[in-house]
């Protein structure tokens, strides 16, 4: 027997989407298996250590056959099989440790987001970028820095997490479904982050109808200390699940361009009276990328939180700065 009939050839019509993740560690490899299930397209996964990402893309190919999904998985060290991607996702780097907080990675993962981002540029120039390295507001920076990209094509992860658990904490405490929940953090991914209870809603009724000002502070403290949570449950490494689970929201709504507004890490142009940093508000995500801010009126004290957070930003940002000049 023989198949015959047309052949695909270059036409990129007929081409799946690709995707590289670049640090195939518990991040990089949870979010590749998220994005093979929902078949996002065809996976690459990058990493300095041989063998790793490998062995990682062999193993979750092989279980395709038994998840039903079909797209091709591959890993490898080389800058060259990611040409011509469309996402990349940014997971390199050194993860936290318990007692280290996220300003600590500084140092070593702004050399390595420069490496891998000036490599990246060279094999996709017109892909869209997705950070996720911490301290994530000062490596998406680091990366728009070496990359030259648009607003629109560079943006951090981090809102879709520590939203998702200001939601999964709510709809714990009121024993609903999740689905009824709404919520959403504005600012940086660190301890100064900005729960807006104010609109928080559990199936369009404000939360504030349904539960405690104590009682909803507590769910914001939790959801600002989120990340060093589950550092100290596990001893040995930082949050994946969650955080795999966040980007591939991310990565969906781009590859199938959903217009979803999602919290995302956005380079501010004004808005929010913000120029010249990333900061997480609501963004409208598809298939161009960062396709526009939200802009909300904040109250007095929402204002204070975000300008708190803004501060934390910027000083990472000049430390930023003195890196990359010194290397210069
Ligand atoms: P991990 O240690 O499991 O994985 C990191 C991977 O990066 C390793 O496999 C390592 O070999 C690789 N790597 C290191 N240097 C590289 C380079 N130059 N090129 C290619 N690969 C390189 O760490 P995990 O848990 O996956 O976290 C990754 C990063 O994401 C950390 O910085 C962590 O803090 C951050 N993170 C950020 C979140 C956010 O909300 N933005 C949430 C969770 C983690
Ligand atoms: C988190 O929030 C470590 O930033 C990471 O889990």
């Amino acid at each position: 027997m023989r198949w015959s009939g047309v052949t695909r050839g270059d036409n990129r019509y007929f081409q799946r989407k690709k995707v590289t993740i670049v640090g195939s560690g518990n991040v990089g490899a949870t979010a590749a298996f998220l994005a093979a299930q929902k078949e996002l397209g065809d996976i690459v996964l990058l990493d300095v250590v041989p063998g790793v990402p490998q062995g990682k893309a062999l193993d979750m190919f092989e279980a395709s056959p038994i998840q039903g999904y079909n797209v091709n998985i591959t890993g490898t060290q080389l800058y060259a099989d990611t040409a011509d991607s469309d996402v990349v996702v940014i997971t390199a780097g050194i993860a936290r440790k318990p007692g280290m907080s996220r300003d600590d990675l500084l140092n070593t993962n702004v050399n390595i987001i420069r490496d891998v981002t000036r490599q990246i540029v060279e094999h996709s120039p017109n892909c869209i970028l997705v950070l996720v390295t911490n301290p994530l507001d000062a490596m998406v920076y680091t990366a728009q820095q070496v990359s030259g990209f648009p607003r629109s094509r560079i943006i951090g992860m981090a809102g879709v997490l520590d939203s998702a658990r200001m939601r999964s904490f709510i709809a714990s405490a009121l024993d609903v479904s999740i689905n009824e929940v709404s919520a959403f953090v504005l600012g940086g991914h660190g301890d100064t982050m900005v729960p807006l209870t104010r609109y928080a809603t559990v199936a369009g009724i404000p939360l504030s109808e349904l539960m405690s000002a104590d009682d909803i502070q507590a769910i914001c403290q939790r959801t600002a200390a989120g990340g060093a949570e589950i550092v100290q449950l596990l001893k040995t490494g930082s949050a994946y699940y969650a955080p795999g689970a966040a980007v591939v929201a991310m990565l969906e709504a781009i590859l199938k361009d959903q217009n979803r507004v999602l919290p995302c890490a956005a380079h501010l142009e004004g808005e929010y009276g913000i120029n010249g940093y990333f900061m997480g508000v609501p963004c409208k995500l598809g298939g161009g990328g960062m396709e526009g801010v939200i802009e909300l009126d904040l109250n007095e004290e929402e204002r204070r939180g975000l300008d708190a957070s803004l501060q934390a930003v910027q000083a990472l940002v000049g430390d930023v700065d003195r890196i990359l000049g010194a290397a210069s």
